[in-house]
């Protein structure tokens, strides 16, 4: 370690991320309607560990202000939070407005503004309202111009003080709840029609559409910028033999590439290995066609570089083998692994692999010539305490690997956000698992944010931009 620069450009963006269902609360006030996290956590309140949902959550919808106190003391120079969609949208479409919702996020971007604190805003975080599902969800392809509509009034009410806008947050996650049991709304299991690359292929034309809506309409008078988060695990070979490299290999393209490729690949269009196992795996099942359904040339050309800058959430790595595939991503012949050595979190997934995080940074770089690339999501979770010291340690090692990368990989990276600002709602886990660098009291009606130590750490790596030595 002794030699790295350990420091953080000038300009750096430093900040946290929240998302509208995990915080707001205030599920049915004012004018809200009912999304799928609603419906499920209602419905089904067995499906979510601790039987829980985020009818109150954080309370963001009245403590935004808290939260922005929170932001301040961190030193956070940008706040990334999602909108809800049915907030803004009682019944998902256009048909009727709720004035309400637009007040709420004018207010809290204000609020931000005010504190010197550059709003970046997540269009969805996964909160489909319940009547765009009832018509299929992402797989109708009539989402698609639902969901332009959906973006163009908030370009329209939100952008003239948003510069940072991303149309989705980590859609292979919203492709799961069509595929993974036991995981995101709406759970369905229906891989054997295709229905994640359905998804797939829905979200990337939205997404597309929205970025050229945004050149065309609104570009020239609000100077901002749109992209869109991917998440990923790194993916290391197991070994060093070729079998294990092009297993690796499949797999950032099966979980990261049928997203960043289309949009950031030199040729467009998804990855050819991913083309290529799911058309064998499909004529093994007895299809005549592919689950993949191509993208012609038209969408090719439409899709292809719509993004400003690029968003990524890392947490973790796992080693990667030929083999059955798993849940995570199917059809890609390629098994996942965890090293038992590595730390653990009070998530599964989340295995302390701080080594992984420049890799990807470095995989990014090169595969898709340097592009911009925020971090809009990384952190640790346990299961609640004050002195996180895990916390604390799994922060300095990441951000050793971050510094790593833009100072001696040259990586093209501008900013890092945590995840998450305080304890929130963590999906089917409940309330089970704590990302907060702020501890939230569920308790007690008022919600009281308490920092943690972490937030000590954290606000003098954002103060300095330098990591401490020891
Ligand atoms: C999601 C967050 C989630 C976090 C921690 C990310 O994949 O975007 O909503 O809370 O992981 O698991």
């Amino acid at each position: 370690m002794v030699g790295r620069d350990m420091s953080f450009p000038e300009d750096f963006l430093f900040g946290a991320a929240t998302a509208s269902y995990q915080v707001e609360g205030a599920w049915d006030k004012d004018g809200k309607g009912e999304n799928i996290w609603d419906r499920i956590t209602h419905e089904k309140p067995n499906v979510i560990q601790d039987g829980s949902n985020g009818d109150v959550a954080c309370d963001s919808y009245h403590r935004y202000k808290e939260d922005i106190k929170a932001l301040k003391e961190l030193g956070a120079k940008m706040y990334r939070f999602s909108i809800s969609w049915s907030r803004i949208l009682p019944n998902g479409t256009i048909t009727s407005i709720n004035q309400k919702g637009i007040d709420y996020y004018r207010k809290l971007i204000a609020e931000l503004l005010e504190n010197d604190i550059q709003p970046m805003v997540t269009m969805y975080h996964w909160d489909l309202p319940t009547p765009l599902q009832d018509i299929g969800g992402w797989t109708n392809p009539a989402i698609i111009e639902y969901f332009v509509d959906y973006a163009r009034i908030l370009l329209t009410h939100l952008g003239d003080k948003v510069k940072w806008w991303l149309t989705f947050n980590e859609p292979t996650h919203v492709a799961r709840g069509y595929f993974q049991p036991n995981f995101m709304a709406p759970q369905l299991l229906l891989h054997h029609l295709g229905a994640g690359y359905m998804v797939t292929a829905n979200i990337l034309k939205a997404h597309a559409l929205v970025y050229h809506m945004y050149d065309k309409e609104f570009r020239h008078s609000q100077q901002g910028k749109i992209s869109l988060t991917l998440h990923s695990f790194w993916y290391e070979p197991m070994s060093d033999s070729e079998e294990d490299i092009k297993a690796a290999n499949t797999a950032i393209n099966f979980d990261f590439g049928i997203f960043a490729h289309p949009i950031l690949g030199k040729d467009g269009d998804f990855p050819a290995v991913v083309k290529e196992r799911v058309e064998v795996v499909s004529k093994e099942m007895g299809l005549k066609r592919s689950l993949l359904p191509p993208l012609d040339k038209e969408w090719i050309a439409r899709i292809k570089g719509t993004a400003d800058f690029l968003g990524v959430n890392h947490y973790t790595t796992r080693l990667c083998t030929p083999g059955p595939g798993g849940v995570n991503i199917p059809d890609s012949g390629v098994s996942l692994h965890i090293d038992p050595a590595w730390p653990i979190a009070a998530s599964a997934y989340l295995k302390v692999v701080p080594w992984g995080f420049r890799k990807i940074l470095r995989w990014i770089k090169d595969e898709y010539g340097n592009p911009p690339v925020i971090v809009t999501e990384n952190g640790f979770s346990d299961r609640g305490t004050l002195n996180d010291i895990d916390r604390i340690n799994y922060y300095r090692s990441y951000l050793r690997e971050l510094s790593t990368a833009i100072n001696e990989d040259n990586c093209n990276i501008f900013g890092y956000l945590v995840w998450s600002l305080m304890d929130n709602f963590e999906w089917i886990r409940g309330y089970t698992e704590k990302f907060g660098l702020f501890h939230v009291d569920f308790n007690k009606p008022d919600r009281p944010r308490t920092p943690k130590d972490s937030v000590n750490f954290i606000k003098n790596v954002f103060k300095t931009r330098k990591l401490p030595r020891d």
